[in-house]
């Protein structure tokens, strides 16, 4: 599969962009993809972002690492942290800023078992990847076996209920699978190249809080700014429903 992502990490890492990357949506829309973004450090996020991620605790899985940014951050308060990604060249990138420990690897399939983690990060909006919200309730089953009772899952999301994204409103109007959910899909495009589509959901905390009571978790809690983008605290239950 190709790494496009990983490719354009790595470009911007050694200052080394071949030109603009873009998102194209599916009814041809495009934005800047903002690789900047990824190695922003921990004092230039928005206050909100230090919010979602200061909710993690103990040991920490950050599944969808990217270039670190999160990891570096939590490594430097005291967590163990493992990052994890998919993407060789983002994963690469991460060890070389400096992340202790890093594996190639596929968020639905984490090779770890429970009493590794306290907490599972996914940071970047990963944690809603799919079309429908069964993926997110079948993503949730899966990440039971990761951390023990009481273990958490920290996730941003969307909630399409509140303000929306200008560039994203009539295309969300029109992408609505059920109340409080819809989905979006884009690529990446960069030098030349272009990415697998991506699918991505936006789901409402209410919408969450069902999900997450269906598969043996509870939505301890949220975090917003009074935007659209949130953090879900997931707590995992005993037993699994
Ligand atoms: C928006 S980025 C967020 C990166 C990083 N967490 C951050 O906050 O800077 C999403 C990341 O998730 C990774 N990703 C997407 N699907 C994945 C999967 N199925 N397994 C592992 N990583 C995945 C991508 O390669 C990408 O690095």
């Amino acid at each position: 599969m190709s790494d496009l992502l990983g490719r354009l990490l790595g470009d911007y890492h050694r200052d080394a962009l071949a030109g603009t990357p873009v998102h194209r949506r599916d009814d041809d829309h495009t934005s800047r993809a903002p690789a900047e973004w990824y190695f922003l450090a921990g004092e230039e996020w928005p206050d909100l972002e230090r919010a979602g991620v200061g909710k993690v605790r103990g040991a920490v899985l950050d599944a969808g690492c990217g270039a670190g940014r999160t990891s570096l951050w939590l490594q430097e308060r005291g967590h163990r942290v493992l990052a994890v990604d998919r993407s060789p060249g983002a994963v690469a990138v991460a060890a070389d800023r400096g992340v202790d420990r890093v594996a190639v690897g596929d968020l639905d399939r984490l090779p770890v078992t429970a009493d590794e983690f306290d907490t599972v990060l996914l940071a970047g909006k990963q944690f809603a990847l799919g079309t429908e919200l069964r993926a997110v309730a079948e993503r949730l089953r899966r990440l039971w076996t990761v951390v023990p009772p009481g273990g958490r899952v920290v996730a941003d999301l969307d909630d399409p209920t509140r303000v929306v994204d200008p560039d994203h409103a009539a295309y969300q109007a029109d992408h609505r699978p059920e109340e409080g959910v819809t989905h979006r899909r884009f690529r990446l495009e960069y030098d030349g190249d272009v990415g697998p589509w991506t699918d991505l959901l936006s789901v409402s905390p209410a919408v969450l809080e069902g999900v997450a009571a269906d598969t043996g978790w509870l939505l301890d809690e949220t975090v917003d700014g009074g935007g659209a983008r949130y953090w879900a605290v997931l707590e995992r239950a005993r037993h699994q429903r």
